[in-house]
């Protein structure tokens, strides 16, 4: 299956040492976003492959060299489109995937972008939220903050993210948020 190979692809690139993100980024964040990306993508109908594919592929450039983190979102957009054109994907759904891509910073609202590109921003957002463990771990190890500021760093995060969440996607973690903000 294509999509399997991209996945493990990635998976791979994330496993070595050089992943500035560490080497629990795939399972913590790309495959959490892959998840959460998909179930919305089923609410909002949108198309399931290009989610999949985007979710695995959004942080591709920052995963592979940490320094492109500030634009990421354009460097690993031309990556993707790298990788998929290698693996032989046709060029419509490439740029249906760069384009979730290259708009995944801040969660996208209803009928302001395209159904993929909404499920992938949204998603990238919730698992943050969803997944203070991980992020904490970023916070301190990866971004070297101390405690205090690694709390308000990580509380900060999840509020602005919750703010900007479309209506189902707070829907679907609800419950997660109000335990995570209660906890940290
Ligand atoms: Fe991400």
């Amino acid at each position: 299956m294509m999509i399997e190979t991209i996945r493990s692809y990635v998976e791979e690139q994330c496993n070595k040492k050089e992943n500035g993100f560490s080497k629990y980024f795939y399972e913590e964040h790309l495959a959490q976003v892959k998840k959460y990306a998909t179930e919305l993508c089923q609410i909002l109908h949108g198309d399931i492959e290009i989610v999949e594919l985007a979710s695995y592929l959004h942080d591709i450039s920052a995963v592979i060299d940490y320094k492109t983190l500030s634009t990421h979102n354009i460097d690993s957009a031309k990556y993707a489109e790298e990788i998929l054109i290698d693996k032989g994907f046709d060029s419509a759904k490439i740029e249906k995937v760069k384009s979730c891509i290259l708009n995944h910073t801040v969660p996208l609202q209803i009928n302001t972008a395209s159904i993929e590109e909404i499920c992938v921003s949204n998603a990238d957002a919730i698992s943050q939220i969803v997944n203070p463990s991980y992020w904490l771990f970023f916070a301190f190890n990866v971004r070297s903050l101390n405690y205090l500021d690694a709390k308000n760093w990580y509380l900060n995060r999840i509020e602005t993210n919750w703010i900007a969440l479309i209506e189902p996607a707070k829907q679907m973690i609800e419950n997660k948020y109000r335990i995570v903000k209660e906890a940290i």
